[in-house]
């Protein structure tokens, strides 16, 4: 086996025959370094009076030496000096490498014009055009935080793959960033598993987390159903004990995979959407009123994604104004009014067929 690559470092892309030029195909470099969240900020983040307040509720001396924050605000000083290349910087942020993987045993090769995408991904090089495999990157930093720093006021985190990636200032081609709706599939699917993986492994788990989790699960539930060749889910997403969270976390990830797997098709999309439209029911159900408010929390955020994917969809007509008055509703846990959701949730789904008729 080839010894573990080593971090080259930012600098290492960056000349400018190689992505630090100014062309379109090769100026990932400049739009990362200038424009992307990840070159400045989660470094930066951690010199904060804030960070400062988190590590000091959470009992850390130095935010910015702390492996329990650097792990993802500054992940490149937690490699090891034997992988340390010459122009390695640990304080570069989040980095190319911390995305593409590190580029030791594939920086010379990558380039060759005779290696297909398969021969980059043999040589090490992280195959993120594979919706799977981005989500799996990017969920890392994404999605969950340990119930302590929670306590100790880090924000809670939300992963969704398809609205994170349009948010990124883009250094590749809009061909490679996939369908919408896949990429949306595949991430909450990684996110659920990820939710799932950390309340297996707490005693006893949080109950906010529990909640949270419970939104999701029963979102994914839904959004599986409308794409039967999926795995069927474990049968009950109440019990609160690790079996679910276990059972859950192997469903979402087959579930994950298979989806990342698949031709995506305009008729899939739709039918998502045209699911997760339907569900006014559960919302006249029997589920205590704070659940009814996390689910339509997370159903909102997911129609907002999987509305403009319809052909035929333009802001600002009828469905949109529906989806806004949607958000409204479900704003506030406590003032959450199930029924009045589910009738406005009804108008909706009327009106996307109206729409795709
Ligand atoms: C699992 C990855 C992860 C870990 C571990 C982590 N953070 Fe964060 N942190 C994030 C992400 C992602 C954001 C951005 C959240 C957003 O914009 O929604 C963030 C945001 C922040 C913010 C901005 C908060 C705000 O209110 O805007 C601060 C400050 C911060 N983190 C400090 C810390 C400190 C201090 C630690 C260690 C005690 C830490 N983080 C550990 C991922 C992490
Ligand atoms: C936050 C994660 C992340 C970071 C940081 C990052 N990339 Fe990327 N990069 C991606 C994703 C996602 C894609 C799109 C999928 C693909 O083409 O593999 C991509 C695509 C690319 C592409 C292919 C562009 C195309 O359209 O064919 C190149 C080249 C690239 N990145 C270079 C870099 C370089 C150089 C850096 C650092 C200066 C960097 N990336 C930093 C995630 C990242
Ligand atoms: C090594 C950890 C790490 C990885 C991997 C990572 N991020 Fe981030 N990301 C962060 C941190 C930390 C922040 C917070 C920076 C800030 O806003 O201060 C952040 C911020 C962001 C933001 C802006 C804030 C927000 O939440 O809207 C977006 C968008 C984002 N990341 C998308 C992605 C995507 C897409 C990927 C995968 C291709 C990815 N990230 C991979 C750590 C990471």
């Amino acid at each position: 086996m080839a010894a573990p690559a080593k971090f080259l470092g930012a600098n290492s892309c960056a000349s400018s025959s190689c992505h630090g030029g100014g062309g379109a195909n090769q100026n990932q470099f400049l739009v990362w370094s200038l424009k992307d969240f990840h070159s400045q900020r989660p470094v930066a983040m951690l010199e904060t009076a804030r960070a400062r307040q988190i590590a000091d509720a959470a009992g850390i001396a130095d935010p910015m030496t702390d492996e329990r924050c650097t792990t993802c605000h500054e992940p490149l000083r937690d490699v090891p000096k034997s992988r340390r290349g010459p122009a390695f910087n640990p304080v570069e942020g989040v980095s190319c490498e911390s995305c593409h993987s590190p580029a030791g045993n594939w920086v010379r090769s990558h380039t060759r014009t005779d290696y297909t995408r398969a021969d980059r991904t043999a040589a090490g090089m992280r195959d993120l055009e594979n919706l799977y495999v981005r989500a799996n990157t990017c969920v890392a930093c994404h999605q969950v935080v340990s119930p302590a720093l929670l306590r100790a006021g880090h924000p809670e985190l939300m992963f969704e793959l398809d609205g994170q990636c349009v948010a990124e200032p883009k250094h590749w081609s809009a061909a490679k960033n996939g369908n919408g709706t896949q990429a949306w599939f595949v991430g909450q699917a990684v996110a659920l598993r990820e939710m799932s993986w950390e309340l297996s492994r707490q005693s006893p788990p949080d109950q906010n987390e529990i909640a949270r989790w419970r939104a999701l699960a029963w979102l994914m539930r839904r959004a599986a159903a409308a794409d039967p060749p999926l795995p069927a889910p474990p049968k009950s997403d109440q019990a609160a004990n690790a079996d679910i969270y276990n059972l859950m976390q192997a469903w979402a990830d087959r579930v994950a995979r298979t989806a990342a797997a698949r031709t995506w098709t305009p008729a899939l999309s739709h039918a998502e959407l045209a699911a997760l439209a339907a569900a006014s029911a559960d919302f006249r159900g029997p589920a205590p009123q704070p659940l009814q408010a996390r689910r339509a929390g997370r159903l909102v955020l997911a129609l907002d994604r999987l509305l403009p994917q319809e052909k035929k969809f333009a802001p600002g007509d009828a469905c949109d104004k529906d989806l806004n008055r949607l958000f409204a509703l479900a704003q506030s846990v406590p003032d959450f009014d199930p029924a009045q959701f589910a009738r406005a949730l009804d108008e909706f789904r009327k009106g996307i067929n109206r729409m795709t008729r």
